[in-house]
């Protein structure tokens, strides 16, 4: 089984697109993908309902999704932490204990965009539009992990 976990700040509006994006890319039988927020303010929480409108506009449910926050032992849990944004990047590598913790941590834009570190652009405090464009290069990168994991 391989596992994967998507990180963001809040696990309400990127993280869970990626996870019901990935997921529905791969073979369950053999994968396991997850979120998490490096934050705690949404713990328990269902996704953004603007996460949840333009996934279901793609064709995902991700309405049953809850925010948990990222800790220490997703380091022994996961062969892969993706993170959005270089905040969250720094968030998560605070915590890491060792070399191969660090090694699991990869900005998920640079699948598409090789060793750029770019972000995938935090869309709370925007508009509609751009969950669109936030789902859309999730997607583009999610395509990429997939082809190259199976
Ligand atoms: P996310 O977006 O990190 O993509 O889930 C955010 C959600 C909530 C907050 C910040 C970012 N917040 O400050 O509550």
């Amino acid at each position: 089984m391989t596992k994967i976990l998507m990180v963001c700040l809040g696990n309400i509006c990127r993280s869970p697109l990626a996870e019901g994006i990935l997921r529905s890319k791969l073979p369950l039988d053999n994968f396991l993908v997850d979120s998490a927020g490096t934050a705690n303010y949404h713990v328990g929480d269902r996704p953004d309902s603007r996460s949840i409108a333009v996934a279901k506009k793609f064709g995902l449910d991700i309405s049953n999704l809850r925010g948990r926050q990222f800790n220490m032992n997703d380091f022994d849990t996961f062969d892969y932490i993706f993170v959005m944004d270089e905040s969250n990047y720094n968030n998560v590598i605070s915590l890491a204990r060792s070399d191969k913790d660090i090694a699991k941590v990869k900005f998920i834009l640079n699948e598409v965009y090789p060793n750029q570190n770019y972000s995938i652009p935090d869309p709370y405090y925007g508009g509609n539009s751009g969950f669109e464009n936030v789902y859309k290069m999730l997607d583009e990168a999610c395509s990429l992990i997939a082809d190259r994991l199976t």
